[in-house]
């Protein structure tokens, strides 16, 4: 298989139920990676355009799902399965889906799951 142009990273990190942070797996992402790759493939893109890969943790877990598109260098977020046909006709144009693009201030965790890591660490610390 040739080097693709672009590479889909879906993150699938699972954390147990009720983590602050919650994960991407909680949010279907799993379901979310076998859509968009058979989306691909419906549409030719996946042999020599766009592969879609699971990834680990994106750290961006409170905007998920995650999936980071390389190498262009943006991340999509929130997405939802009705969201995929969205993306990948954007794939097959060279185009981003802007109201998926997570901007600067979602790479931030919102504070107020900063404050509930902060109490749960305490509280396992005794
Ligand atoms: S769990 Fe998906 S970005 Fe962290």
């Amino acid at each position: 298989m040739p080097q693709r142009k672009r590479y889909l990273f879906v993150c699938v990190n699972r954390r147990p139920d009720g983590t602050p942070k919650g994960s991407c797996a909680a949010r279907g992402a799993e379901g979310l990676h076998a859509r968009l790759k058979q989306l691909l493939k419906e549409r030719g893109l996946a042999g020599t355009e766009v592969r879609a890969c699971t990834s680990s943790c994106l750290d961006t877990c409170w905007a998920g799902p995650t999936i980071a598109v390389e190498p262009d260098n943006y991340f999509y977020g929130r997405v939802k399965e009705t969201d995929l046909e969205e993306i990948v006709d954007g794939l097959a144009r060279g185009e981003r889906v802007e109201r998926l693009v997570l901007s600067p201030s979602d790479f931030e965790m919102p504070r107020d799951i900063r404050e509930r890591e902060q109490a749960e660490r305490k509280a396992k610390l005794g």
